[in-house]
Order: structure tokens, then C-alpha cells, then sequence
């Protein structure tokens, strides 16, 4: 079970905080997960522009196959603008709408602002639904306050949550486990 951890920022490190003290309470749950880690700030981006997907650069093409190949995703966001960075969503508009079908997703978000956490609801979670992904019904939105200096997570609200986030994406690999390769015979 291919797991991608996605970073979904070029700016900021505590996003990736989040994202590493999730990746610890998933392997924790067992050994069966192989993890790879796609921070958006490694590639070299390009906007979707409607070119043949094969006039795209090779990092373009690199994070195409790495989405379609992994079997679930943690994805992990800040919030810009009342909403996710425009990088993440040129990520996602490059797939293609069958690559996440029916694979586990689980989000972490990070905020300025305590009320901002709805954008995962009302913003990142319909693109998850288009692409028909299993998202699990908890996702941890952090904040400033959550962090110490060295954005480490104080929070021991936080770290339950997130440990309860990684006990349910467990869950959800189990269940997906048939299911994603169902629809593609079903084709
Ligand atoms: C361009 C930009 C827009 C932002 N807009 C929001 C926003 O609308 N709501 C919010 O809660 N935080 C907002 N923030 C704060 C980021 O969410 C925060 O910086 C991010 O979660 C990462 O934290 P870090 O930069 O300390 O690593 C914004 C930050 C930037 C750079």
C-alpha cells in the first residue's frame, strides 16, 4: 500500500510539520505502508494550460505518476487567501479524473485564523469528492498557537486528533483495498 504524503505549499514550513508528525502516527499503525513523501516546493511547476500532457517538464510528468501510482494520500495544505494555494490546485488539475478514484485521502490544513478551518470543507474537500477519492471523515486543522518555535506541535489536543486521523486512514486503506482496482476492470 503505496502511501503520498503531499506538502501542498512552496511557502512555509509548518504545513510540512503537520504532515511529519502525522507520517510518525501512521507508522506507528504497522509496517505495510510504504511512504513516500511530494513537497510541492521540489518541482518545478508549470501552469495547467491545456498543452498535450507530454509538452509538460519532467517534474510535471514526475508528480502525474506519483499521484496516479500511490494508493492513498495524506495531503497537507495551508490556507492562502480563504482557500488552498494555487500550486496545489494546478496539482490537482493536471490528473486525471480517474487517478485518485476510490483511494483513501486524509488532510491536515494549517491556518492564520481559528475560523478558517471550513475551507477544508468548503474547498478542498468538493475537489476530493470530484475526483470520487475515500476521504475520512476527520481532517486536523492546526494554528500558530498550536506550534512552538521551532513549529513543533504543543497541542496535545492536536497530536490525539492526529493520532485518531492515522487510526481511521488505516481503516479506510483496508476498505479501499479492492475497491480501486474494481473500477478500473469495470471500465
Ligand atoms: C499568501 C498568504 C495568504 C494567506 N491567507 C490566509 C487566510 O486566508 N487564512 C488563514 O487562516 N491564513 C492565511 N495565511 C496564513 C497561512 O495559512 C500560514 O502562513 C500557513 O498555514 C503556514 O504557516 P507558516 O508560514 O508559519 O509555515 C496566508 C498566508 C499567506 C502567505
Amino acid at each position: 500500500m503505496k502511501v503520498l504524503f503531499v506538502d501542498g505549499t512552496i511557502i512555509g514550513s509548518k504545513t510540512g510539520a503537520v504532515l511529519d508528525t502525522v507520517e510518525g502516527y501512521i507508522k506507528e499503525k504497522g509496517n505495510e505502508f510504504e511512504i513516500e513523501r511530494m513537497n510541492l516546493a521540489d518541482y518545478d511547476h508549470q501552469f495547467v494550460d491545456g498543452r498535450p500532457s507530454e509538452q509538460y517538464n519532467a517534474d510535471m510528468k514526475e508528480m502525474v505518476r506519483k499521484f496516479e501510482e500511490a494508493d492513498a494520500y495524506i495531503i497537507a495544505t495551508p490556507i492562502f487567501q480563504g482557500s488552498i494555494p494555487g500550486v496545489l490546485k494546478n496539482a490537482f488539475d493536471m490528473l486525471h479524473p480517474y487517478a485518485m478514484r476510490y483511494k483513501p485521502v486524509s488532510i491536515v490544513a494549517n491556518g492564520g485564523t481559528y475560523q478558517h478551518h471550513l475551507v477544508v470543507e468548503n474547498q478542498l474537500k468538493p475537489i476530493l469528492d470530484y475526483f470520487r477519492c475515500l476521504v475520512t471523515p476527520n481532517f486536523v486543522y492546526t494554528h500558530e498557537s498550536h506550534f512552538d518555535q521551532d513549529n513543533r506541535i504543543i497541542d496535545e489536543d492536536v497530536h490525539n486528533r492526529l493520532r485518531e486521523l492515522a487510526r481511521v486512514f488505516t481503516k479506510y486503506t483496508e476498505m479501499s483495498k479492492d475497491l480501486s482496482t474494481d473500477i478500473l476492470d469495470a471500465q
